[in-house]
């Protein structure tokens, strides 16, 4: 086991695919980081890099205390799990995992014990004595972690290992993934486009978007602090709202106002976090909020006058536990690159529907109501906003107003 470093690595493609730019990233021994971010941003060219597998165009990467650039894969020590594994045809379940082991010359009697011990973490006993032939996808990929899984080398490397199970074999090999990590405490590299598994597998999250880095933080420290409007966009589901409002500074205290004169009070919290509102009098930016701290205002007992919104509600999601509300505010949407990158990667509807609502000051919104929520289509809803929910982001960086 080991740390691994990256420092100022940047890895060009021919002559112009800019894959990484500039990432410099410190992860401790035994930790279980996810590189997060959406297609082409560079996740897996990250992790090649360390493996070996691709020429590291600048910087340095280190496995320990070792700059690995020029060291062949097979040096390096690293266990790769990759989301088009390739398994030993003819061989058995037990000699594909026991393969990486024979190589390393271990007695029989430890590579049984191993041999048992991963297949009974990963569910794989009763299929030890059969060929991968005869199994399915999703064992296979199973066997695939459990022979990356099975050696100790100095950290696992992870590319959207999961993305060919069905989602409830997926949630289940998360888990154990995680457990996994907890028991060996090898250093896990896991690459992900998917928020929710960066999430709940993380230690930490890198999030990337276009080969750079964006933010490197705990789960609960991206959701609460994103560092900017991209990172804001892309934790979380679904995605925080984002709409146009301009700053008042009056007598009483720092107010957003947007659209046909509706307005938001900034609580002491979110002021707080925010520092710099204050100076920010007639001044526009970008205010953002989840749909999880939104509620209709009926189903909040004494929902102050000061944090509530209007909406006409579009369409209802009953989903048993809590109601999707999808509803409009007159507000001018929020149409930035990180945005429009955000949509792209949902399909190209949304790209279209997006110009739509630019042109008429209409911005879509999505909360997560309680189930008695007495909200219908066509009607015009009242919308709490929850304290310290709003974040404020600069409209040209897109960078969160922090302190
Ligand atoms: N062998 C290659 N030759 C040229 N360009 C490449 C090569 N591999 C990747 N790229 C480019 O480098 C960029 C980063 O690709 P990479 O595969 O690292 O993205 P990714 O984040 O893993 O995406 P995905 O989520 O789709 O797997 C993309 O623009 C991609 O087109
Ligand atoms: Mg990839």
């Amino acid at each position: 086991m080991a740390r691994v470093s990256f420092d100022q690595v940047r890895k060009v493609y021919g002559d112009d695919t800019v894959a990484v730019q500039d990432l410099s990233l410190e992860i401790p021994d035994g930790e279980l980081i996810v590189l997060v971010g959406p297609s082409g941003c560079g996740k897996t060219t990250a992790l090649r890099m360390v493996a070996g597998l691709e020429v590291i165009t600048e910087g340095e990467i280190r496995i320990g205390d070792r700059v690995v650039n020029g060291l062949p894969p097979r040096d390096r020590d690293v266990a790769m799990v990759f989301q088009n594994y390739a398994l030993y045809p003819h061989k058995t379940v037990y000699e594909n995992l026991s393969f990486p082991l024979k190589l390393r010359k271990l007695s029989r009697r430890d590579i049984d014990d191993r041999v048992r011990r991963i297949a009974r973490v990963l569910e794989l006993e009763e299929q030890l004595p059969r060929k991968p032939g005869q199994l399915s996808g999703g064992q296979r990929q199973r066997v695939a972690m459990g022979r990356a899984m099975i050696r100790e080398p100095y950290a696992y490397l992870m590319d959207e290992p999961l993305s060919n199970l069905d989602a409830k074999l997926r949630t289940q090999m998360r888990a154990e993934i995680g457990l996994l990590h907890k028991e060996l405490g090898v250093t896990t590299i896991y690459v992900t486009h998917d928020q929710v598994e960066a999430m709940t597998l993380g230690e930490r999250v890198a999030v990337m978007r276009r080969g750079e880095l964006q933010q490197v933080a705990a789960p609960q420290e991206l959701y609460n602090r994103p560092a900017n409007l991209f990172v804001a966009g892309f934790i979380g589901s679904p995605a925080m709202n984002f709409f146009l409002g301009r700053v008042s500074e009056e007598a009483d205290g720092i107010w957003v106002s947007f659209g046909d004169g509706q307005r938001l009070e900034v609580d002491e919290h979110e002021r707080s976090l925010a520092p710099a509102l204050s100076g920010m009098d007639g001044k526009g930016l970008i205010v953002g909020v989840r749909p999880e701290h939104l509620q209709d205002a009926a189903l909040v007992s004494g929902a102050p006058a000061n944090r509530r919104l209007k909406g006409l509600v579009k369409l209802r999601e009953l989903l048993g536990s809590e109601v999707v509300v999808h509803f409009e505010v007159q507000a001018a949407p929020v149409v930035t690159d990180a945005v429009l990158e955000i949509a792209e990667d949902v399909d190209e509807s949304a790209l279209s529907e997006l110009d739509h609502r630019r042109q008429e000051r209409r911005t879509h919104f999505v909360g997560r109501f309680g189930v008695d929520s007495p909200s219908k289509d066509g009607e015009t809803a009242e919308i709490a906003v929850a304290a310290g929910a709003l974040r404020f982001f600069d409209l040209e960086s897109g960078a969160r107003l922090a302190a």
